[in-house]
């Protein structure tokens, strides 16, 4: 059975010049089983009527805010509390903007505030209005608050220019539905480490690295958003936390690993994207240590490594780890899954620009411990982060069918 049976979508359509793809999404969440009630705004019926909508869903479309077609109820709060899922395609900069400062002026806008149904919104507009900043401050409020996006796609726009802008395709925007009604990581406990560690050398200064935590961030965060109840231990960072993740915040590697193995326990998939010291001083100097003139060795003794630790004691988990590396990348990564007993490991090449430390994008690729290799092209944090829960999801999958055989 199709997870779009029998469940109420809430389908608001405003004005962009890809409103009319709207209907072809309408028609396949009605064949595929969904009763969709379509919401036009006023800009939206300059390119579209309610007409097409009407013969596609088989139900009336809604325009007006003060429309009660049944005397008991009031039509938008009924709607609200009915919906499985509200979703936006298109969506303008301008719906954008209002709903991320909560406004409730026309029927769409009100249904957003009164519905607790799972919000996903996928946006189209000229290039530099969606890459505008105060369009990508709304996108983040709206993610904050839990919605989904579908980002654009890039191509030849409407109004000649070239770039991201246009709406998603169909079936992308579908399964993001999909994931909003049954959200793929459902009841798994995950464990994410992030950011760097640092190694205190006196009071005032320490031993680290670059790591900014972004990708550590990115994957609670899109875990979170597919359902998993996620534990972020995380090192220092200047980044906000993701909502919805429990956040456990430590300094050193022997931090870190005390605070994942208090989770442990408790735990069904592990992903280790933090950038830990594999060195700390052997002493912390006491208080600030003043300069002079004579030379100051400091000698280091190893940390422990926590992947490996948790790699140690895996029991039935899926542990994934990623690989930093500067030079034979795929060597280094294959060894570094198999002494820390890894199903899955990241390899990332941390010398080529717009990579690891620091930069909002990654060029990954994924080894398995089955052998299977996956080269993914330069893309935005999230992306990978998406892959990779892509990837642990099958994980999970295959090692359920395994128990569930062995049973
Ligand atoms: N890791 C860890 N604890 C450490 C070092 C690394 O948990 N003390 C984890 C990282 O989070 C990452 C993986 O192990 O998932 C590999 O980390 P990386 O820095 O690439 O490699 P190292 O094991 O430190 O080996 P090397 O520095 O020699 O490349």
């Amino acid at each position: 059975m199709s997870v779009f049976e029998g469940k109420h979508i809430l389908l608001g359509v405003t004005g962009s010049i890809a409103a009319y793809k709207a209907a072809d999404i309408a028609s396949k969440l009605t064949q595929a089983g969904a009763e969709v009630d379509v919401v036009l705004t006023e800009h939206a019926r300059r390119f579209v009527t309610e007409v097409t909508f009407r013969a596609i869903t088989r139900r009336p479309v809604l325009i007006d805010l003060f429309d009660e077609p049944e005397e008991r109820q009031i039509a938008h709060i009924h709607l609200a509390k009915r919906a499985d899922v509200l979703l936006i395609a298109p969506a303008t900069a301008n719906i954008l903007a209002k709903l991320a400062v909560g406004l409730a002026d026309d029927l769409l806008t009100t249904l957003a505030l009164a519905t607790q149904a799972k919000v996903v919104i996928a946006p189209a507009m000229n290039t530099v209005m969606w890459q505008h900043p105060a369009t990508q401050h709304n996108v983040r409020i709206l993610e904050e608050r839990g919605a989904l996006f579908v980002y654009p796609a890039e191509g030849m726009l409407a109004c000649g220019d070239v770039g991201a802008g246009k709406l998603a395709d169909t079936p992308t925007i579908l399964s993001a539905v999909e994931t909003a009604l049954a959200p793929p990581l459902r009841g798994v406990r995950l464990l994410v480490t992030a950011g760097p560690t640092e190694e205190p050398v006196d009071a005032v200064r320490h031993l680290s690295n670059p790591s900014s935590g972004k990708m550590g961030y990115a994957i609670a965060q899109e875990a979170v958003r597919q359902g998993a109840e996620v534990t972020l231990v995380t090192g220092p960072t200047l980044l906000d936390p993701p909502a919805g993740a429990r956040v456990v915040r430590v300094r050193s590697a022997q931090q870190m690993l005390d605070a994942c193995l208090q989770v442990y326990d408790g735990v069904d998939v592990v992903i280790a994207a933090a950038a830990v010291s594999d060195y700390r001083p052997a002493e912390v100097w006491q208080g600030k240590r003043k300069k002079g003139e004579e030379e100051w060795t400091i000698r280091l003794v190893p940390n422990p490594d926590i992947l490996r630790t948790l790699g140690e004691r895996k029991g039935g988990r899926i542990l994934v780890g990623f690989a930093a590396e500067t030079h034979e990348l795929l060597e280094n990564a294959q060894k570094k899954l198999l002494e820390k007993n890894l199903d899955l490991i990241v390899a990332n090449d941390v010398s080529q620009e717009g990579t690891g430390f620091r930069a909002d994008t990654n060029r990954v690729t994924l080894l398995w411990a089955s052998g299977r290799q996956e080269q993914l092209p330069l893309m935005s944090k999230r992306e990978v982060a998406r892959h990779l829960l892509q990837a642990v999801c099958d994980l999970l999958r295959a090692a359920k069918a395994t128990k569930g055989a062995s049973a």
